[in-house]
């Protein structure tokens, strides 16, 4: 199964120009908790670098664009964001990084959970020990 899950955000643009609305459980498949945005990123920097135990996120660029790199310990693909009407899925036990941010890039994220820096695995030899054990116990 594809690691890459875009969602396609009804666009309820009209000769004014374009509007998204998000709903919890409609348009994004979960409990909205938290709301955060990433902007006035600095050029050649990377963000991310881990992965959450127990988190379900929607990242959209509502202006500019940015790559991501999803990876589930197996392996990695890697998307583009770069329309404010395009939702990346990402789940539990996904390491995520973001690359080539533009200058006018706004990631906006929509979050299940409140921040709890202990859901977070920063290292990536943790993330990747966890999900080979979670994986060998799927089998
Ligand atoms: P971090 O998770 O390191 O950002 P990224 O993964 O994009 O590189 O977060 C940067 C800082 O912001 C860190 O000190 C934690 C804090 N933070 C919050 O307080 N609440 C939040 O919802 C998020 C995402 C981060």
């Amino acid at each position: 199964m594809s690691l890459v899950k875009l969602i396609d955000f009804p666009s309820l643009g009209d000769e004014r120009g374009s509007l998204v609305a998000l709903e919890s459980n409609k348009d994004i498949p979960f409990d909205i908790k938290r709301v955060y945005y990433i902007f006035c990123t600095h050029q050649g920097v990377v963000r991310g670098f881990h992965a959450h135990k127990k988190l379900q996120q929607v990242a959209v660029c509502i202006t500019g664009k940015c790559r991501m790199v999803l990876d589930n310990g197996t392996r990695k693909e890697e998307v583009w964001l770069d329309s404010a009407s395009k939702g990346l899925l990402i789940e539990d036990m996904i390491w995520r990084e973001m690359h080539d941010f533009s200058n006018d890039c706004v990631m906006l994220v929509l979050a299940s959970e409140h921040y709890d820096e202990s859901d977070y695995i920063r290292e990536y030899s943790s993330f990747k020990n966890i999900a080979m054990s979670l994986q060998i116990g799927m089998k």
